[in-house]
């Protein structure tokens, strides 16, 4: 790996250390910084300096491991340490929906702000990451020339940050691109020294703007992302009305280059800690600017999102004859999407309380979210296993399409549920497979067998057996 020359590199700090920030502070210790992460949660720092993740992300805690090791990784809740060790600091908190209404809240990038300027005393630069309504870097910009001792000589600059969950290690290290907005040729050279080690080594593409476009892009990617996914669900919507197969309409669709596959794929829709509320702040801050018009669509994206959590729960309540109350249902994945251990947001829980509020008795199986599934969603039922969720089940729902659960026999666990009914909401199934096992298989967008003729629960059959005098 190349390494930054010694005398050239800053020393780096990260303020906050959620999915963002703890992957950032980790990745750029492993390019050969030495990073410095501070967080106002005591806890999640003392987990970090122990060298434990305090999420789920694949290859993380080898890294973090290996930096604390190194001694290039350290770990504070002292906003003065911070301060003192760094000359470019990166803002990494949340900008979560505010509770009130559809904008971000930025109570947590102000706060940080406010603990971080009285302490800046000589030259810096403060980059923002997080994901933020345009126009948040000027105002960041004019608070800390104001705030800080070091006045103008502590400048902004925003480097929106476009990492995947499940794949942040790898996304952090080789970006398809990166994006700075800079205020002056000072910012920009300092930012180039940062990355230099990832684009020296892989010629990634940096791409240097003012602040507002660089704030925009981020939001603007998100809101593309989203509006493809509700795209092909809209197209399911209306397969739906006549029995075609978004599957196969997906599939011909990506084979145009011009259209390609990648976020074409139809489902439950999207969920996370992002792109439902990044949509929505998005919106809220170009009505704010006059523009609301041009972002009017993507209330419909919303929109046909939230509609495809209701309509796997139809499809679940047909499977089971009309009414899901007193239904045993199992319910495969909680997390927002899989290799992640992340609820927020996310579409299987939902679906899981939506069927959970009809009375049906839902028992939860994720290979990594049950911790913090369980404790967002205390109410519903969980299993410790796949199998031991779909033990008894009158009807299964795949949610999050974790390999472990593509790679279920469905021979195995078909003598296990009542009734061998399964909904694959993300089209993760080998639906051929699944048949040939004996069980009904339905989906979201897929032409839905007569479902007056689906196999009654195991139980029934055996009392409507002994009625007719069969053993
Ligand atoms: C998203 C963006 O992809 C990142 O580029 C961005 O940096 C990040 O938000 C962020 O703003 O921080 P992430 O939320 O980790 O990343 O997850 P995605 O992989 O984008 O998936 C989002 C949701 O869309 C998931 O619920 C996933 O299941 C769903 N999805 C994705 C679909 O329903 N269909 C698809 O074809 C693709």
């Amino acid at each position: 790996m190349t390494r930054n020359s010694p005398t050239t590199r800053p020393r780096l700090t990260v303020i906050g250390t959620g999915y963002l920030g703890a992957t950032h502070a980790v990745c750029m210790a492993e390019l050969g910084f030495e990073v410095m992460a501070v967080d106002v949660d005591t806890t999640k720092i003392e987990r970090l300096a122990r060298g434990e993740t305090p999420f789920y992300e694949p290859g993380l805690d080898e890294l973090l491991r290996r930096n604390l090791a190194a001694g290039r990784l350290r770990f504070t809740t002292s906003f003065a340490e911070v301060a003192d060790f760094g000359e470019v600091h990166f803002l990494c908190v949340g900008t979560p929906q505010r509770p009130d209404g559809r904008g971000a809240d930025l109570r947590y990038l102000h706060s940080a702000v406010s603990s971080l300027a009285p302490h800046l005393r000589r030259r810096c630069l403060v980059v923002g990451k997080s994901t933020v309504p345009v126009g948040t870097a000027a105002d960041l910009a004019a608070r800390l020339a104001a705030e800080a001792p070091a006045g103008a000589s502590a400048e902004v600059a925003w480097n929106p940050e476009f990492l995947r969950e499940g794949f942040a290690v790898e996304d952090t290290l080789r970006p398809d691109r990166l994006v700075i907005g800079v205020a002056s040729p000072a910012a920009e050279a300092k930012l180039r020294a940062v990355y230099e080690p990832i684009t020296g080594q892989h010629g990634t593409p940096l791409i240097v703007t003012d602040f507002a476009t660089a704030e925009l892009v981020k939001v603007a990617a998100n809101a593309f992302l989203a509006t493809k996914i509700s795209y092909i669900n809209a197209m399911s919507e209306v397969c739906e009305a006549v029995d075609a197969d978004v599957t196969t309409l997906a599939q011909a669709l990506s084979l145009d280059a011009r259209i390609g596959g990648k976020f074409l794929r139809p489902g439950v829709g999207f969920g996370g800690g992002c792109l439902p509320k990044d949509i929505r702040a998005f919106q809220a801050r170009a009505e704010e600017l006059g523009v609301g018009a041009s972002l009017g669509f993507l209330r419909q994206v919303d929109e046909i999102n939230l509609r495809r959590r209701q309509r796997v729960v139809t499809l679940a309540r047909k499977a089971v004859g009309g009414s899901l109350a007193g239904r045993r249902v199992a319910v495969l994945g909680a997390a927002f999407k899989p290799n992640s251990d992340d609820v927020r947001d996310s579409p299987a829980l939902a679906v899981a309380e939506l069927i959970a509020a009809e009375g049906a008795d839902v028992v939860v199986y994720d290979p990594m979210a049950m911790e913090n599934a369980a404790r967002v969603r205390p109410e519903l039922g969980y299993a410790p296993s796949a199998a031991e969720a779909i033990t008894g089940a009158e009807v299964t729902v795949l949610l999050t399409e974790w390999a472990e659960f593509t790679e279920l026999d469905p021979a195995a666990i078909a003598e296990r549920a009542a009734t061998s009914t399964v909904i694959d909401a993300r089209h993760a199934l080998d639906r051929d497979r699944w048949q040939r096992a004996g069980w009904t298989y339905l989906a979201p967008g897929r032409p839905v067998p007569d479902l007056a003729r689906l196999p009654r629960p195991r139980s029934e059959r055996l009392a409507m057996a002994t009625a007719r005098g069969v053993s």
